[in-house]
């Protein structure tokens, strides 16, 4: 009796710090063919009637107690290995050869959006945003751009889903959104994502960034839009520059007008990048057309208003002298870390 207690209790002793392998090895010294408790069970014969069944069920309880003792050890190694596993084997997102820390900072199309967003945030203008996927409605027909115009060719616009809808091609369709919902007075910037089917160059992407502007009220005039264009122009790249208005044609406005800035590089004496005129061309602009007050249900005979385009890549191109737009969607690190 007292070397079965023993036997176990040794065994206990041997399971609880062992190591797999170990564990193997105790399970054939102890419970195996030739093992411990098997060699007293095989024993038995020896023994009287009475003692045959004491020591018997001893050592199948003992043999039970140990296997399970076995199992669990088994078990619990396997927790271990696991954790240790996960502990060495956890990413770690954070190298000490990444510190110190690389400065991330705005790309440079953001950060002109968000200065010329802060010049007419700073002239009355809220901040509107519309979806980049369109209508016909949206993008031409409430802008009073008829079905035979080229802007609508296939080769201009991209159509998606069989014709119904489209990518704009530019951020005057939010117009539309802007007056469908709140009547005037309105006067929004809509900063934002525009498509044109058109082959890259470095002056050309088929997808960049406009900035629309749109002011409807009361007795508002060409004066207004002059004044405040011109103020723009002078807040974001310097007070000393002339501006010029220059008629142009768009199917939403009329009158309309091309606004030239003078060459910030050379004072407009002319240079490579004004391509010697010394005049920058910066935006597109008119007075609201009365077909599109007539799409919106606006009374055009009670309101006026203007509006504006700027091409972002444009002005950012300007800004920090740029010659290729490529440039701003290459993502190449080198040149964005210089911003
Ligand atoms: N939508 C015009 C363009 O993409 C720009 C523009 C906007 C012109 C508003 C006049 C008024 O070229």
């Amino acid at each position: 009796m007292n070397d079965i207690e023993q036997i176990v209790s040794e065994a206990s002793k041997k399971i609880k710090n062992a190591d797999n392998l170990t564990l193997n090895n105790l399970k054939t010294e102890y419970l195996g063919k030739s093992g411990v408790l098997t060699q007293i069970l095989k024993s038995l014969s020896q023994y009287s009637i009475e003692d045959k069944k004491r020591i018997g069920s001893q050592a199948n309880k003992a043999k039970s107690i140990i296997e399970s003792e076995i199992e669990n050890r088994k078990d619990s190694l396997k927790k271990i290995l696991l954790d240790e596993k996960m502990r060495n084997e956890r990413l770690d997102y954070f190298p000490s050869f990444y510190f110190p820390f690389p400065k991330g900072s705005f790309h440079p199309v953001v950060e002109t959006i968000r200065g010329i967003s802060a010049v007419f945030k700073s002239l009355g203008f809220l901040v509107a945003q519309g979806p980049e996927l369109e209508t016909d409605w949206y993008n031409f027909e409430a802008l009073n751009i008829p079905k035979n115009h080229p802007a609508k060719d296939l080769q201009d616009t991209f159509y998606i889903e069989g014709m119904k809808n489209l990518l704009r091609t530019h951020t005057s369709s939010v117009q539309i959104h802007v007056m469908e919902k709140h009547k005037p007075p309105v006067k929004v910037i809509v900063p934002g994502r525009v498509y044109r089917n058109e082959a890259s160059d470095a002056s050309h992407s088929s997808t960049f960034y406009q900035i629309e502007g749109l002011a409807v009220d009361e007795n508002v005039t060409f004066v207004d839009l002059k004044v405040t264009l011109t103020e723009f122009i002078h807040r974001f790249f310097g007070y000393k520059l002339n501006v010029r208005f220059r008629p142009s044609h768009f199917q939403f406005t009329e009158p309309s007008a091309e606004v030239d800035m003078q060459c910030p590089f050379c004072r407009g004496k002319g240079c490579k990048i004004c391509k010697n005129s010394g005049w920058i061309e910066t935006l597109g602009c008119g007075m609201v057309h009365p077909n599109v007050f007539k799409a919106v249900d606006y009374d055009y005979e009670k309101y006026t208003g203007y509006a504006f385009g700027i091409g972002v890549e444009r002005i950012t191109m300007l800004k920090y002298g740029i010659d290729d737009i490529r440039l701003l969607y290459e993502n190449d690190l080198r040149f964005l870390k210089q911003f």
